[in-house]
This record gives C-alpha cells, structure tokens and sequence, in this order.
C-alpha cells in the first residue's frame, strides 16, 4: 500500500474513530460530573438568561481589557473564521464532507480558499510569536498549547504546499496533508482543541452560576 492510500484509507478512518469516540467519552466525562449541592439561597432563579447572556458577553472583553487582549482577539477571529472558509469553502473538502455524510453545498472560488488559508497561517504565527514573546502568557503556557497550535497550522500550512506543489511530489505532499488531518482529528479530543464543543457548555455554566449568584457580568 502507498503512503497516500494509507493516509486515505486506515490513517483517516482510524483517526476518525478516535475523534468520534473519544469526544463522547470526554463529553459524558464532563457532562455526567456529579454536582456538590448548593445549599445558598439563589440571588436569581432565571439561571438560563444568565448563560445566555455570558455566552453572548464574552465574544468580545470588557471595556477594562479591551486595549490588552485587542490584538490577540483578532488574531482568534481571523484564523478561526479561516478555518471555517478552508474546511467547509474548498470543493475538494466538500466533496470528501459528501462522500462521509451525503451532505453537500456550493464551494468558494479556490483562490478565496488559498488567500484564507496564508491568512489562517499568518495569524496562527502572529498568535504563537505573541505566546513566546508575552511574559506572563509564555509563564502560563504548556505542551497541550504548543502541540495544540502546532496540529492546527499543520493542516493548513500541508494543505496550501499540496496546491502549490511545493516540496515534494503531489501524491506525497497530499498523503503528509492528509496525515497532519489524521492528526488533528486524534488529539483534539484529549487537550484544549476540545474547546470546538466545550467552549459555550463552560461559558453558560460560567454564567448560570454567576447569575445565581447575583454577580454582575
Ligand atoms: C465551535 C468552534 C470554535 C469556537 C467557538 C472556538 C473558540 C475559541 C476561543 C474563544 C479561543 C480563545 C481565543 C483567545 O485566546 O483569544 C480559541 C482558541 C483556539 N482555538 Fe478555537 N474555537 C472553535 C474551533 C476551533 C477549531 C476547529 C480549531 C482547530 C482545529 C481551533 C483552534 C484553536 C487554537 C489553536 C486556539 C489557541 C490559540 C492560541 O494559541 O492562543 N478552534 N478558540
Ligand atoms: C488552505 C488550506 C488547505 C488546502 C489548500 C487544502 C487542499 C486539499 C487538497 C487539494 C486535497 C485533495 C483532495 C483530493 O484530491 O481528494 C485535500 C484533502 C483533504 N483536506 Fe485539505 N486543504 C487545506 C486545509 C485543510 C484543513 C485545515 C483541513 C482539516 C482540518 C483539511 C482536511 C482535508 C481532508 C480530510 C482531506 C481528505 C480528502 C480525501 O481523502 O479525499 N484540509 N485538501
């Protein structure tokens, strides 16, 4: 078996299986926690308008922090937002979307593809430059920050070599790209990636406690 056929194939299935599995695993992990009884008398029972409301509230930060997390909030946008184009934008990823779920949609130009995949890089880059560079963000920072970022630039940065068959030849720089996928799709359950479903779960426990608090958000 070539290395392109085995990325396609037992790689990308294999991989598939553990991002499945083990995301179930972490969510009933999470989501079964049994609870400590709260014995406080609550400030405020409308606990669902509160999660609702931080859900909402922390897309952007207070006014207090705005000058100091400015840069590195843009940065998040562009790149996920890259993200989003590269992943569902790009024919040959619908196509390949289609042939897992036989869900389907119009793809974008792929030069609109490639120019958000160099910006995606540019931001990841700016993002991991400012995580060394900041002394109390590089104090805070571990291996999942680093490996996390890493199998996320990965990806993109295979994807836009394979187009410009750059490096090597196109099946092997597919199969690597293809690999750096597999990749992702195996770690993202067990480090920070696993933000993609527990990022509003937290921010609205976040916030139902608080309003049950009666704190201000
Ligand atoms: C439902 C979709 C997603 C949401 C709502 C989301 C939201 C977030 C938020 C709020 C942060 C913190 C940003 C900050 O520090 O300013 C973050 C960081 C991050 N996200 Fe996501 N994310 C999503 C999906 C993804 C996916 C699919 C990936 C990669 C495959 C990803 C990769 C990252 C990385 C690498 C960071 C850390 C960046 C750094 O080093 O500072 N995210 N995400
Ligand atoms: C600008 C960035 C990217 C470019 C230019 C790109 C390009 C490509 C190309 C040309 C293929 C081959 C399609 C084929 O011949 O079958 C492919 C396959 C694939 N790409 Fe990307 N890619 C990029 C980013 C990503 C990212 C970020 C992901 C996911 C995180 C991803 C996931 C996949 C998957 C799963 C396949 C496998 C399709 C199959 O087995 O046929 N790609 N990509």
């Amino acid at each position: 078996m070539d290395l392109l056929s085995f990325a396609r194939g037992p790689a990308l299935q294999w991989a598939l299986v553990i991002f499945v599995l083990g995301s179930l695993w972490r969510l009933a992990g999470i989501l079964l926690l049994r609870r400590k009884p709260d014995y406080a008398e609550p400030r405020s029972r409308a606990t669902w308008r509160g999660a609702l409301k931080l859900v909402v509230t922390r897309t952007w930060s207070r006014r207090e922090f705005r000058a100091s997390t400015a840069f590195g909030q843009s940065l998040g946008y562009v790149f996920h937002m890259g993200l989003v184009v590269v992943v569902f934008g790009f024919v040959p990823h619908i196509l390949f979307i289609h042939s897992l779920t036989g869900l389907q949609w119009p793809g974008l130009p792929s030069s609109i593809v490639y120019v958000s995949g160099a910006l995606t890089v540019a931001a990841l880059v700016a993002a991991l430059v400012r995580r060394l560079s900041h002394p109390v963000l590089r104090l805070l920072s571990n291996f999942d920050d680093y490996f996390s970022w890493l199998v996320t630039v990965t990806p993109v940065a295979t994807g836009l070599l394979a187009v410009a068959h750059l490096g090597a030849r196109y099946e092997t720089l597919l199969a690597v790209h293809i690999l750096s996928v597999c990749l992702l799709l195996a770690w993202l359950p067990f480090g920070k990636l696993m933000h993609v479903f527990l990022v509003f779960i937290s921010r609205g426990t976040t916030g139902a406690l608080f309003a049950r608090k009666g704190a201000s958000t």
